[in-house]
């Protein structure tokens, strides 16, 4: 058991749940693991062995090398579209899931710098990795919504992108992470369905600190 107060952020693509997450850490005084920057980095760390992310061999090879203070987690290529790709085919792998669990779960129950608590976003974390965490929030937007966010963020770093591949893009990446066989993403059933289709961020946060608050005490700053 832990001490530590764990509020978990799952969701699809491009949903905000990363944006929500770190703003939601830094008001409560929390750490934040974005969970899906270890997906990222062991998909991008097989791509640059020369090797397929879909190679369940290769893929666990990497994971169970990967350590927590690796500097391949701050790399700017975990941010392209290629990593995402690779990140979701190295996910469906379940010897690299059970490979990142530690890491996630010492994150969760022991977060750095003696914080009082950790928030992290990823699409498993309150189903699997920290189903007893004391707030869940699953956010979501419509796909067609998610795929006009990821163009204008795509568009605002001079990537070039075609619209509708980049909404066909995000399609795929739901389908892999919503119907793997292992950890799939789905709400937890305690979770609080956060849709932000039609909320800027600064409603998102506001509800979620609402909710959070309702469920710890905690409102913070
Ligand atoms: O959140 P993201 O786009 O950085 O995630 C990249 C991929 O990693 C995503 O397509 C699925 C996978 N992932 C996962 O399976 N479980 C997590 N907890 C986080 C990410």
């Amino acid at each position: 058991m832990s001490s530590s107060l764990i509020i978990a952020i799952d969701g699809p693509a491009a949903s905000g749940k990363g944006t929500l997450a770190r703003r939601v850490a830094r008001a409560l005084g929390f750490a934040h693991l974005d969970t899906g920057s270890l997906y990222r980095a062991v998909g991008v760390l097989v791509l640059r062995a020369d090797k397929d992310p879909a190679d369940p061999v290769a893929a666990a090879q990497v994971a169970r090398a990967l350590k927590p203070d690796s500097a391949i987690l701050d790399d700017p290529d975990l941010r392209t579209d290629e990593a995402a790709q690779a990140a979701s085919k190295v996910a469906v792998v379940p010897e690299v899931r059970a490979a990142l669990l530690d890491f996630q779960r010492s994150f969760a129950f022991t977060p750095p710098g003696g914080a009082p608590g950790a928030v992290l976003d990823g699409r498993d974390v309150g189903t699997v990795v920290c189903p007893d965490a004391n707030a869940k929030l699953f956010v979501t937007a419509s796909v067609e919504v998610r795929a006009q966010r990821r163009l204008k963020e795509l568009q605002e770093r001079g990537i070039p992108a075609i619209p509708s591949d980049v909404l066909e893009d995000m399609k795929a990446r739901d389908a892999r992470d919503s119907q793997r066989a292992i950890a799939p993403l789905v709400p937890a059933d305690d979770a609080y369905l956060l849709d932000t289709s039609a909320m800027n961020a600064d409603e998102a946060f506001t509800a979620a600190i609402a909710f959070i608050g309702s469920k710890t005490g905690v409102h913070g700053a």
